[in-house]
């Protein structure tokens, strides 16, 4: 058997992609410093099998380590070919994800995310392995795009962790470049991924204060957190308020799959999508929806705009559709609800209040 490496399966977009692998067929091996995230995400992703009626133990194994490491990624292929389940290819989720933070501290971004992209790519050369799916993000294309933006749009991110995402689609270029006839490769731009498995088991655990929408609202609505500030009322939209493509978590994790599936089945390219519904929300729109799905309040108040955002970021996602035959099948309200439904499962998230 052969088994794809999954770099940061822990985190949010990873285990509900590690769901819908399994659920596939897939086996896996899960690389994860837990350093964004908790062993129990993998732990409830086997829950939800076992209660579909499978037994995903012998279909996933944890390797806790730092993919900064080289000797560790190596390792872990040599671990697979001793288990005789050789990776075959590799989903690169691993690294940080806060603009703020990348802001505050570059060093440790350049670090995590583009040292350690280099570290797989060259371990992933060493052991012939050439398939790579790699989490890149619509923060790549900054400020300067109209929306809807094709994949074709200027890029020109305005902060660190845009700079650190754009830097490894270009790495990933140029290892393609100097070995054409053997990388398959894909940078897979997300838009706003939110929302949950439905069954609450799993969902978005940010560590510390969230800075995101979703996550906030969540906690607004539980009550942990009394309000939800609303950055700027006068940007140039319907009603003042940014608007954002927001694309349900497991919707994301079926696009994965369909990329992997893609590359596995064609000839060596490299070639980068964007994933999103192509559907803009306003924040105004989306309290709204939240509130009426879930029949609760959300308190709001409106203050400054917040420093590097943009007025609209809304993503044309015709070639996903064109390329891999991916559309996304949830609506705002499926984000909304399976949203509430896990922060009210989990109110501090999996590993408790301490964790907040
Ligand atoms: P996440 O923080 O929940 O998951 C990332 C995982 O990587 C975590 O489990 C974390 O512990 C792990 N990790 C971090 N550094 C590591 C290291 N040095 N070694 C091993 N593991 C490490 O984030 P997510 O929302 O699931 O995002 C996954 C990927 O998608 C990230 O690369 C992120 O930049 C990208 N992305 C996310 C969004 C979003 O809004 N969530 C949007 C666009 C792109
Ligand atoms: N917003 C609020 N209040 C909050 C949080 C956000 O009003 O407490 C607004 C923002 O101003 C924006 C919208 O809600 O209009 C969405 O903001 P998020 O912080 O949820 O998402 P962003 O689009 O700003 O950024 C996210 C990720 C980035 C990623 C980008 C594009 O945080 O890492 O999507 O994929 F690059």
């Amino acid at each position: 058997m052969e088994s794809i490496l999954v770099t940061g399966g822990a985190g949010f977009i990873g285990s509900h992609t590690c769901l819908s692998l399994i659920k596939k067929g897939y086996c896996l091996y899960v690389l994860d410093s837990f350093v964004n995230s908790s062993k129990l995400s993998i732990s409830n992703v086997i829950k939800i099998l076992e209660i579909d009626g499978l037994d995903a133990t012998e279909f996933i194994d944890i390797v806790k380590g730092d993919i900064r490491n080289k000797s560790t990624i190596r390792d872990l292929f040599l671990k697979s070919i001793a288990d005789k389940k050789p990776i075959k290819s590799v989903i690169h989720f691993a690294g940080l994800k806060s603009v703020a933070e990348s802001v505050r501290n570059p060093s440790i971004y350049w670090d995590t995310n583009l040292i350690s992209s280099l570290n797989l790519i060259e371990v992933m050369l060493e052991f012939d392995c050439l398939t790579i799916v790699f989490s890149s993000s619509a923060t790549v294309y900054g400020l300067d795009n109209k929306s809807p933006i094709k994949e074709n749009g200027k890029l020109n991110p305005n902060n660190p962790y845009g700079n650190t995402k754009l830097a490894i689609e270009k790495l990933f270029n140029d290892f393609f470049q100097s070995n054409k006839k053997k990388l398959k490769i894909a940078n897979l731009r997300y838009f706003n991924p939110v929302g949950a498995h439905p069954s609450g088991f799993i969902g978005e655990d940010p560590k510390g204060i969230p800075n995101n929408i979703f996550p906030v609202i969540a906690k607004v609505a539980i009550g942990i957190q009394k309000k939800l500030n609303v950055f700027g009322n006068d940007w140039p939209t319907v009603d003042g308020t940014g608007i954002r493509d927001y694309i349900h978590v497991m919707d994301l994790a079926e696009g994965h799959i369909r990329m992997l599936e893609f590359l596995e089945n064609n000839e060596s390219q490299i070639v980068t999508l964007n994933l999103g519904t192509g559907i803009g929300t306003s924040v105004l729109q989306l309290i709204n929806t939240y509130e009426k799905v879930n029949n609760i309040k959300i308190p709001f108040q409106f203050v400054h705009r917040r420093s590097g955002d943009v007025s609209e970021l809304v993503a044309d996602s015709s070639f996903a559709k064109k390329l891999i035959n991916w559309a996304p099948n949830k609506d705002l309200k499926d984000m909304c609800k399976d949203s509430f439904n896990w922060q009210l499962k989990n109110p501090y998230g999996f590993n408790g209040p301490q964790n907040n």
